[in-house]
């Protein structure tokens, strides 16, 4: 596809500089990608296919001018709390899949939990992500007493929620105990797709009818997907942005696939952390409101991964609140980046570098701007 490297070889690629300009078919597409906030497949595809160059700069700098637009200099930080790492579920790319067996679990309590939330709040995080698998053995009730006891401590903050796949009636329960926002990345858009990513037993329809129920439910709902997932060609990327601007989510979690030794697909290359920043700066041109994190998976691949995201359109940032003694066991894929912000001094820094790249994290819930006309 695009760029030089699909797999990833750790390199850092910057676009060459130099004055040619981008091409003409290239800058229209661009152009009426913002002002309708759509293309046709064959239009994604030539996107896809032609990232380079002077057409990639064009891309990065409209994508970082709409992100401007609409949320001025400001990034919102989520303090992210991946409460349990038992699941249920078998997914062929996910280290935490409950047929590794060699995976270590752990759970953490509704009090540990909340100190997580304390010691974030203090650090002036508003918005709280309860991710976790599915797991059976965290009770929906004392999920539900969780985001409860967190809303009743800190009213002005947010709550996420990332616990997977769910009945409408569950949700529902969620909702009423006050989360605000749910993230369920769909993993692909496709449902042929789906099946090569995923043992039979898991299907797409029911990923969909979750995704619509959040989305009526009221919840601030997010989809995603991994870029470079196996079998993935620029036919299933354009497939994505298809559904991405069909959905319009007001939340988009976008990462590289990262190989995880103990899953089926331990020996598949990494996806291109370029080809992710491309992607990023497509969606914030379609979806110009979307929150947008530069996720853990582009900051694992490049050491400057979370700012060359926020340069490329990316708004949020996720640094990991959980307990320093459990963070290396909630692994998805090798390697993962492990810089939490435990300490004040560590978010410091985060801002720090944020602020080198002429952004400011604020505190803030950090919603979703639906004031803002999105097309
Ligand atoms: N590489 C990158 N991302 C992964 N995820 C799971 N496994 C991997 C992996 N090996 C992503 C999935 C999931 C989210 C929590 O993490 O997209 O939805």
């Amino acid at each position: 596809m695009l760029l030089h490297d699909r797999g990833h070889s750790g390199r850092v690629l910057h676009t060459p500089a130099g004055d040619a300009p981008a091409d003409a078919v290239f800058a229209g597409l661009i152009d009426r990608l913002e002002k309708n906030g759509t293309l046709g497949r064959e239009e994604f595809l030539y996107l896809l296919r032609n990232c380079r160059g002077a057409n990639l700069r064009l891309l990065f700098d409209r994508a970082a001018t709409v992100r401007r637009k609409v949320y001025g200099h400001t990034i919102f930080l989520r303090g992210l709390i991946e409460f349990t790492n038992h699941c249920r579920n078998n997914c062929l790319y996910c280290g935490i899949r409950a047929g590794n067996t060699r995976a270590e679990r752990y759970r953490l309590s509704a009090d540990e939990i909340l100190a997580c939330c304390r010691q974030g709040y203090e650090l002036g995080f508003r918005t709280f992500v309860l991710q976790g698998g599915e797991d059976p053995g965290f009770a929906d009730e004392a999920l539900a007493a969780v985001v409860r006891a967190v809303k009743a401590a800190y009213p002005d903050t947010a709550v996420t929620l990332s616990v997977g796949e769910r009945s409408r009636e569950v949700y529902q329960f969620f909702r009423q105990a006050g989360a605000d926002r749910y993230l369920l990345r769909h993993e692909t858009a496709t449902a042929a797709h789906y099946r090569q990513l995923h043992p039979a037993g898991m299907d797409w329809e029911n990923r969909m009818r979750c995704l619509q129920d959040l989305r009526e439910l009221g919840f601030q709902t997010g989809c995603g997907f991994m870029v470079g997932s196996p079998f993935q060609r620029d036919e299933e990327l354009a497939e994505e942005l298809l559904f991405l601007s069909r959905f319009r989510p007001e939340m988009a979690g976008i990462g590289p696939f990262i190989p995880h030794y103990q899953t089926p697909f331990g020996s598949y290359p990494a996806g291109s952390a370029e080809v992710t920043l491309a992607l990023l700066a497509m969606i914030r041109i379609m979806l110009k409101t979307v929150l947008l994190p530069a996720t853990t998976a582009l900051g694992t691949l490049l050491p400057d991964g979370r700012e060359r995201g926020i340069l490329a359109g990316a708004n949020v940032i996720m640094p990991n609140l959980s307990p320093e003694s459990v963070r290396e066991k909630y692994l998805l894929y090798n390697n993962k980046l492990h810089t939490g912000c435990e300490a004040a001094e560590a978010v410091e820094q985060l801002k720090q570098s944020l602020r080198q790249i002429g952004c400011e994290a604020v505190i803030d819930r950090g919603d979703c701007r639906k004031d803002f006309c999105d097309v």
